[in-house]
């Protein structure tokens, strides 16, 4: 998706000289795997467009500090697909299905440690502030996760709710790439939390538009499979808005739905998707889309360097705002 942009040219370049030892097989060749696959790479592009807003200069010292977020989401994705049962990712089986959930859990975990040893290359003056926002980063992410986890169970999980939870998942990531290159830059406090900001509340939209295409988008685009969030009974912003509107005599078909709880079942799909459409629900949560991009959008403008440094970071958010992958 963005294979041609310059900042994801370097991300790639630094990630395929990454050597890893060719045995124990099934401990390596998974990450192996997953780091060939098709990842966007957004978060090494944000860690590297976070120093160039401030240094065009830097991006040899940002690189392991970009491949230790992109390490650290992969272990994430490597865990997250065994825990929501998900079969594809990046249009290829998910670890644990084309190995085991053993090999998937041990591989995540190294996969982690190699984010730190990617974080032990950044420079010696900036790692106790980089490892301070990291940690407190990874662990905003477990605690976003479990609440996901724990929200399948519930039915009534309101917007403020699930707001918060994928402010900890994901969003907090995104922000965490983009400060870490300005830490790396020497920029100013102000300006550090401004980009912060502004990647949480991109982060935010970006986690909206990924639970949209959860539902409505093109499996050979998205890579992922379609409708696996209504299957695991999901509370992603679709059925938090849905619930907030439902009528009385809708509520049991809702709550019927999700009963059904075999991973398989058919028409459980087309059943919800049907109350969305009778909600309106998509538009709905394109509006919310927008307001979150807006909010990120004012961030970034409110960053004190020139128009001109904030082009491409515009143009990512942009991007993904509409991106069907
Ligand atoms: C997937 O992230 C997990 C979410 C937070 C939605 P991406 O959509 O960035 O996944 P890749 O890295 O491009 O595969
Ligand atoms: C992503 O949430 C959050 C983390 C991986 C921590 P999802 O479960 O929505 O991500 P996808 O859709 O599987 O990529
Ligand atoms: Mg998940
Ligand atoms: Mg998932
Ligand atoms: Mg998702």
């Amino acid at each position: 998706m963005f294979k041609n942009l310059i900042p994801a040219k370097r991300v790639q370049d630094y990630l395929d000289k990454m050597v890893f030892p060719d045995a124990p097989t099934n401990l390596y060749d998974p990450l192996q795997y997953v780091l060939s696959l098709a990842g966007k790479r957004i978060r090494p592009m944000l860690a590297l467009m976070g120093a160039e807003l401030f240094d065009e200069n830097l991006t040899e010292s940002v690189l392991p500090a970009s491949a230790a977020i992109e390490f650290f989401h992969n272990f994430t994705l490597i865990h997250d697909d065994i825990m929501d049962k998900a079969p594809i990712r990046r249009g290829e089986p998910s670890v644990h299905i084309k190995w085991n959930d053993n090999v998937a859990i041990l591989s995540g975990d190294v996969l982690l440690i190699k984010a730190y040893q990617e974080l032990a290359k950044c420079p010696e003056d900036k790692i106790p502030s980089l490892l301070r926002l990291f940690n407190t980063t990874s662990v905003e992410v477990c605690e976003g996760q479990q609440y996901d986890m724990d929200f399948e169970t519930r039915d009534n999980v309101s917007e403020v709710e699930y707001v918060d939870m994928i402010r900890l998942k994901t969003s907090v990531l995104l922000g965490c790439a983009l400060k870490m290159g300005a830490i790396i830059a020497n920029a100013d406090q102000e300006s550090q939390n401004l980009l912060y900001d502004f990647g949480v509340n991109l982060g935010v939209a970006f986690q909206l538009q990924d639970d949209i295409l959860d539902v409505y988008g093109n499996p050979e685009t998205f890579g992922k499979q379609i409708g696996g969030d209504i299957l695991s009974n999901k509370k992603t912003i679709l059925y938090s808005k849905l619930r907030a509107c439902i009528s009385s005599e809708d509520l049991p078909v809702l709550k019927e739905l999700l009963a059904r709880n075999l991973h398989t079942e058919p028409d459980k799909v087309e059943n919800m998707k049907a109350l969305y459409a009778k909600y309106d629900i998509y538009n709905l949560v394109t509006e919310l889309k927008e307001e979150f991009t807006n909010v990120a959008y004012q961030q970034l403008e409110a960053i004190n360097v020139d128009k001109s440094k904030k082009k491409a970071l515009f143009g990512l958010a942009d991007a993904l705002m509409y991106r069907e992958q």
